[in-house]
């Protein structure tokens, strides 16, 4: 099976994850990076995993427009989508059901959040001001859900 990650990152973590979550898979496992990527041939792959931070609520604008762009193909593939956030207490099928395409998210084998981390100390600008605000902290943290990585490559696999 062809497997395509393709994923949005600011500050590296949903980068990491998607490495994470290709270790895990069998079969030829191409990484994208949206934001750096030109076309695509999304035909060329049976499996599509789209991936993105949250920032303020809202999935990176990449990985919206990446989805809503190719949603006519996207949807005929076998689909997995992941985001990394840190409000552990949000609902993630609100948070699919609302930042992803609602026809792809309905369309996905598998849908999850893979937590995330606050790397404080590579924040800028407004992000450093924005997270000291909400999150009242200044420490670099890691929260990734490995678990959840893990039993993500098997469903999507199954
Ligand atoms: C300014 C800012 C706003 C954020 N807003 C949210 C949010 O609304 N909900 C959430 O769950 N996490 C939020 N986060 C946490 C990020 O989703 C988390 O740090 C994620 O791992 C970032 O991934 P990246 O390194 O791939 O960009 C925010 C982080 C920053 C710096």
């Amino acid at each position: 099976m062809k497997t395509l990650i393709a994923y949005s990152t600011k500050y590296g973590t949903t980068a990491r994850c998607a490495n994470l979550l290709k270790e895990k898979l069998t079969g030829e496992v191409t990484l994208l990076g949206i934001s750096k990527s030109g076309k695509v041939d999304l035909s060329l792959f049976d499996c599509v995993i789209i991936g993105g931070p949250i920032y303020m609520g809202r999935l990176k604008k990449e990985t919206k427009k990446f989805c809503d762009k190719n949603l006519d193909i996207l949807v005929t593939r076998k689909i997995g989508l992941f985001v990394c956030h840190l409000e552990k207490e949000k609902s993630i099928v609100d948070i699919m059901a609302t930042q992803f395409p609602h026809s792809l998210w309905q369309a996905s084998v598998v849908a999850n959040g893979f937590g995330g981390a606050s790397l404080v100390s590579m924040m800028k600008g407004m992000d450093k001001f924005m997270f000291a605000n909400v999150a009242k902290s200044t420490e670099d943290k890691e929260a990734i859900d490995y678990a959840h990585i893990e039993d993500f490559a098997k469903a999507i696999q199954a």
